[in-house]
């Protein structure tokens, strides 16, 4: 097994969750506190010590793009007016991930995520690599990231896939895959089964897919001729059903730690508290957002 430097963000989802506001802007370019939230998906796969991101962009998603290229009249500007910071910030990939190339192809149709998947085989070749859902960010330790964390237990298990899992609310298990899990140790276990988005009363577990995912080319097999699933869509979760059905033993969930922080920006409510919990962290602003915080619980609750 070689060492992984692709990843895939997958960004073609439609954001209907999150209208009106993803009426014509990618519901991966709304800002959680300063920054666009596919931004942070980079950031965590390029600390992870990725080299190569392929973004799968579908049509009214062009702004992505364009907030990883160089704006050589803003650079000239905020240069003449010595905003030297502001300039540092807007030119991170230039500056912090020079050694990062970031590729994009387009999803034509919304047939789901396991078909934008299966957009990217031939740039990942037989490489494993890294999947990282472009509206979900996972707030780690620098030192200790996430993403990196799964990438060392899949080179180590020698996996054939290792999939990012978290306990949730059983009221929640309806929005997610859900794995069954065997074999619990500290924070792995081996997936034995998976469902996407199960009912309450039949789901496997609490366990939920939270959007990290790294696979062994094996996966494009499973999404070659799959059939549509939940939502009429080709599901990811169908495929690594597949897989397991397979090389049972070889597929295993790797939870996140108490620290660790995932966001779904998937929806109103989980976007306000990623966007919220950005803001109250946020060195520059926080001493004065607690303040505001404080009398607007006062004003505005009931
Ligand atoms: C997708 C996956 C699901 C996973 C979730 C994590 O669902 O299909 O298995 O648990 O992301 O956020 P979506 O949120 O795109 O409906």
């Amino acid at each position: 097994m070689g060492k992984i430097t692709r990843a895939v963000i997958p960004a073609a989802g439609l954001g209907t969750r999150l209208l009106p506001a993803t009426k014509s802007q990618p519901k991966e370019m709304i800002p959680v506190g300063n920054k666009p939230v596919i931004q942070y998906v980079v950031e965590e796969a390029a600390e992870a010590g990725i080299k190569q991101i392929l973004i799968i962009t579908g049509s009214k998603k062009r702004s992505i793009e364009d907030h990883f290229d160089s704006d050589n009249e803003l650079n000239t500007l905020l240069m003449e007016k010595n905003q030297k910071e502001l300039h540092a910030q807007i030119n991170f990939m230039e500056i912090k991930y020079e050694e990062v190339q970031i590729f994009y192809t387009r999803q034509k149709k919304p047939l789901g995520l396991g078909h934008a998947i299966y957009l990217a085989r031939d740039f990942i070749g037989d490489e494993d690599f890294v999947v990282l859902l472009g509206d979900t960010i996972i707030l780690s330790e620098q030192d200790n990231n996430y993403v990196k964390r799964l990438m060392n237990f899949h080179e180590e298990k020698k996996a054939v896939a290792t999939i990012g899992v978290e306990k949730v609310a059983p009221s929640e298990v309806e929005r997610y895959g859900i794995i069954e899990p065997e074999k619990i140790g500290g924070l792995s276990c081996i997936i034995k089964n998976v469902v996407e988005k199960p009912k309450k009363e039949l789901a496997p577990s609490n366990y939920a897919i939270n959007g990290r995912y790294v696979f062994n080319k094996k996966i494009f097999d499973e999404l070659k001729n799959l059939k549509s699933g939940y939502g009429g869509e080709i599901q990811l979760t169908d495929a690594v059903q597949g897989l397991i059905n397979k090389e049972r033993g070889k597929i295993w969930g790797l939870s996140l730690k108490k620290d660790e922080l995932r966001y779904d920006i998937g929806n109103f409510l989980s976007y306000s508290c990623a966007f919220f919990d950005f803001c109250i962290r946020n060195d520059e602003i926080k001493t004065e957002f607690q303040k505001h915080v404080k009398e607007a619980l006062k004003k505005f609750s009931n």
